[in-house]
């Protein structure tokens, strides 16, 4: 099959050469594991990388130490395991064995081929003999079988004539040493590792985990020039320890070459559905593919797992997931691949009891999911930037609610999201309470953190309330659907009515919470660079002082719901919070590209794009080594069809031509309703194409376009 350069990110692409940095943007994954790219011979102690493979929900808790604790704290870690290296091989040549004695490896290409998955890998070997050859690996993590890890083995231009053997090996990992970086992982896990025959199994040492590999071929393999050689790792679920089913694998797949096919279907399929097409920028192009390219490496698709703030690349943020899921990630599913959305929206269901029981641990009514977590329970040890983020609960509403908008599929939120949406409710009803501001009774909420992790246990957050209120008016639509909680129903819609909001009657400014606009300006300008991201280099409380913001938190709740403000009050707040932001969180610049896109500041919009379209690709954050920033890679989609493309929904989809003069020509796809919409934009012309027989209508008014159900 021809490779179409612009789905190929090769190694002479990049701007940076680092080992760790290679390993993250090469890594491979399908939703259920991840497998960094580190160089297969290279992993002993010398070995600059850092090699990493995971199991989407294959972690190790252990119990959070406290130098003072106070009730309700969160108890335990939980992270990520990194699995023995599973690219690992050794290689023999007569009396020459690469696992003794250092052979000299270099790498001399690295060939991602994002059209159908499969990394290609070409090292210059040359043994303290003299012997040299090429050895090619060819991998890919299969999307059509969860399962497998298949790598294949080739050499060429031997200087010799001797066999080579090969023998995969599953080794364990050298430690790295930990950092204070509170983005990093504060831990690594030890596994107890058992092998039999042809299986590892990998348990944990606390949460009672396990999961099996087997290799396809474990024995020494002769490798020469005319015989390539193939391993095939097959890598189980996780399950409870010593508790593996009799039959964990399948043996019925094909070779290689069958495996191959069925990855190029199945990634055709995926672009089919979720490419982006921009003219006249090549660089741009491949950049927003790759961020695409690794949404679909990240997603957990079996409904008890969801999707790591660093996918499977990396053990950055301990491999948690976050409220970036929901607003970040989601959008892309829901709008171009739903059943994956619908996977991952199910994770939210399937933990739900637990959200229940950390919502009665406080004292409160309903459900409080954690902010950071992986099974569901609260790990986050710093509460004002963590399970202060209350406002995940209404994200989480918020994307079952556009998964239904756009889906329209109701039996889903039957059987699994109004629950979830009832329980949320009930929560903000006991968090939150009506008091009297400004001569009414109005319904408050306090001491909760908003996005902006740069002020923390604030008042009223202005997103939080905006969010709030939204979960609150759907919970109330879904009641009133299913004739459930006649009570209730009622003081939801009217806590829902009588939200309070922060205002400011002298700046017209949106306050970002009831504190925010009356404290010190931060200034960014004055601060040194190297100061930069500030988290890393003033206490906390020196920067919860300030007017200053790690992230967008006002301009996204403008963002979700912007035809409910005025343009003017828009651009005020854009251009206030601007100034005061720091985008030292990898969230923030997408947002701001949109609501620049959505106030005409095409440039702006543009530039922002620019940022998150490439951050990885560049390391624009400086932390790529840790794995790459997931919720960017939303967010650039977000950029390019929230913002370029305008879309907001509003009784269907509402689309406005907002193409930044250098893009020519931008088209995708959308899923609405089961069809698939086909989107253009030029600088003077928007059109959407819909598949024949489709039920739905187009409305046009110059550079808009609705598309709507015929009703
Ligand atoms: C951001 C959070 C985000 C987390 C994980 C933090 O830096 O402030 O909003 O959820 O990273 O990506």
């Amino acid at each position: 099959m021809a490779k179409n350069n612009d789905f190929l990110i090769e190694e002479t692409d990049l701007v940076n050469h680092d080992t760790e940095y290679l390993e993250t943007i090469f890594a491979l994954g399908n939703g259920h594991f991840g497998v960094r790219a580190s160089n297969p011979l290279k992993v002993n102690e010398l070995y600059s990388g850092n090699p990493g493979g995971f199991v989407n929900g294959f972690f190790d808790s252990r119990p959070i130490q406290y130098g003072e604790w106070a009730y309700g704290y969160a108890k335990e870690h939980q992270t990520i395991c990194n699995l023995p290296n599973l690219r690992g091989i050794m290689l023999q040549i007569g009396e020459e064995d690469s696992s003794k004695i250092e052979w000299h490896v270099k790498l001399a290409n690295l060939q991602l081929d994002m059209a159908t998955g499969v990394l290609a890998e070409t090292y210059q070997i040359t043994t303290p003999e003299g012997k040299s050859f090429e050895l090619l690996l060819t991998s890919f993590a299969s999307l059509k079988r969860q399962e497998l890890f298949v790598c294949k083995y080739a050499i060429q231009n031997c200087n010799f004539s001797e066999p080579v053997f090969i023998q995969p090996q599953l080794r364990q990992q050298t430690k790295k040493s930990i950092t204070d970086d509170p983005r990093v992982a504060s831990h690594q896990n030890e596994l107890t590792m058992i092998q039999k025959e042809n299986t590892c199994y990998f348990q944990t040492e606390n949460s009672k985990q396990e999961v099996a590999v087997r290799l396809s071929n474990s024995d020494k393999q002769i490798l020469s020039v005319e015989n390539s050689v193939t391993s095939i790792f097959q890598i189980s679920s996780f399950y409870e320890k010593n508790n593996l089913p009799a039959q964990i694998f399948t043996d019925s797949f094909g070779d290689y070459d069958e495996l191959l096919a069925e990855q190029q279907l199945a990634y055709q399929e995926f672009w089919k559905k979720s490419d982006i097409v921009i003219s006249g920028n090549s660089k741009l192009q491949k950049g927003i593919r790759f961020n695409l390219f690794h949404l679909n490496q990240g997603a957990g698709r079996d409904g008890k797992t969801n999707f790591a703030a660093k996918a499977l690349t990396g053990e950055g943020y301990e491999g948690h997931y976050f409220w970036d899921t929901e607003m970040y990630m989601l959008p892309f599913f829901i709008y171009t691949n739903p059943e994956v959305a619908k996977a991952l929206l199910t994770y939210r269901y399937h933990v739900l009891e637990k959200a229940k029981a950390r919502a009665a641990e406080l004292d409160q009514k309903g459900a409080l999911f954690a902010w950071r977590t992986i099974d569901g329970q609260e790990t986050s040890a710093y509460y004002p930037a963590g399970t202060a983020q209350v406002h995940i609960n209404a994200d989480i509403a918020y994307a079952f609610q556009l998964y239904e908008n756009v889906t329209g599929d109701e039996t889903f939120i039957d059987n699994f999201g109004k629950e979830v949406i009832f329980e949320t409710a009930k929560f903000w009803m006991s968090f939150g309470y009506f008091c009297e501001k400004d001569q009414e009774v109005r319904f408050c909420i306090n001491g909760v953190t908003g996005p902006d992790e740069y002020s923390a246990l604030v008042n009223n957050n202005f997103y939080t309330n905006k969010m709030v209120q939204n979960n609150l008016f759907y919970a109330s639509e879904l009641a009133m659907r299913y004739n459930l909680y006649e009570t209730e129903r009622t003081e939801w819609q009217q806590a829902a009515e009588k939200m309070y909001f922060p205002h400011s009657e002298e700046q017209l400014i949106t306050p970002q919470d009831d504190g925010f606009l009356d404290q010190e300006i931060w200034d960014i300008q004055a601060t040194p660079k190297d100061k930069f991201p500030l988290l890393l280099h003033y206490h906390p409380m020196i920067i919860y002082k300030y007017q200053v913001c790690k992230q967008a938190d006002t301009i996204l709740a403008e963002m979700l719901f912007t035809k409910d403000f005025s343009q003017a009050q828009l651009l005020r707040d854009y251009d206030y919070y601007e100034k005061v932001t720091t985008h030292d969180s990898s969230l923030s610049r997408s947002i701001f590209s949109v609501m620049a896109s959505r106030l005409n500041k095409r440039e702006k919009a543009y530039n922002y794009f620019m940022d998150t379209a490439l951050m990885d690709l560049t390391d624009l954050q400086g932390n790529v080594v840790d794995g790459v920033h997931a919720a960017n890679m939303g967010g650039s989609w977000l950029s390019l069809v929230y913002g370029f493309a305008g879309l907001q929904f509003n009784q269907g989809i509402h689309l406005t031509n907002h193409l930044p003069e250098a893009i020519t020509d931008l088209s995708f796809n959308l899923q609405y309703q089961g069809s698939l919409l086909q989107i253009k934009l030029t600088p003077e012309s928007i059109e959407c194409i819909l598949p024949e027989n489709s039920s739905l209508i187009i409305e046009k008014n110059n550079q808009e376009l609705w598309i709507k159900k015929d009703r």
